[in-house]
C-alpha cells in the first residue's frame, strides 16, 4: 500500500469515527433544557428579579426565608439566607456596594455571605443557583 492511499485510508477512518460524536455534541446543544433537576426548586423569575433588584420570600426550604440578588459586576445570580448569623435580624442588599447589611448591629457580608464586618462570626448560607430560561432555580441545601 501506498503511502499516500494509507494517510488516505487513516483520514477517512477518523473521520466516520468523529463524526458520530460531532452530530451528538451538536444534538445535545440544541436540547432544549426543560426540566429541572429534581434537587432545584423555583424561587422566581429572571424578570422578577430584574424588576425588583431582588427575590425575597419568607419562607422557602421549610421555615428558612431566601433573598436573591444579582451581582452587579458580574450579572452572576446569588441566593442566601438572609438570616444574619449575629442575633437572626433579616439582612438587606445593598446592590450599589455589593454588600449584604445587618440594620440590626451593622454585620456586613460579602456577596458570597463571608463576614466583611462584625460583631457576625460566621457566614451567611449561601445556595446554589441556576437559571434556566425565564426560571431561576435554587438547589436544595444537603443537611
Ligand atoms: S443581628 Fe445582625 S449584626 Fe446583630
Amino acid at each position: 500500500m501506498e503511502r499516500r492511499t494509507f494517510l488516505s485510508l487513516m483520514g477517512l477512518g477518523w473521520l466516520a469515527t468523529s463524526f458520530p460524536m460531532v452530530v451528538a455534541a451538536f444534538l445535545d446543544k440544541q436540547q432544549p433544557k426543560t426540566a429541572a433537576p429534581s434537587d432545584f426548586k423555583p424561587v422566581g423569575t429572571v424578570s422578577q428579579l430584574e424588576s425588583n433588584g431582588q427575590i425575597s420570600l419568607k419562607q422557602f426550604f421549610g421555615p428558612e426565608p431566601i433573598l436573591v440578588v444579582r451581582e452587579p459586576k458580574t450579572a452572576k445570580v446569588i441566593a442566601v439566607n438572609p438570616t444574619c448569623t449575629h442575633r437572626g435580624c433579616l439582612i438587606n442588599w445593598k446592590a450599589q456596594e455589593e454588600v449584604f447589611d445587618c440594620p440590626c448591629h451593622h454585620s456586613q457580608f460579602s456577596v458570597n455571605g463571608q463576614v466583611l464586618r462584625g460583631p457576625a462570626d460566621d457566614p451567611l448560607q449561601t445556595y446554589t443557583v441556576e437559571v434556566q430560561g425565564q426560571q431561576v432555580l435554587v438547589k436544595q441545601p444537603t443537611l
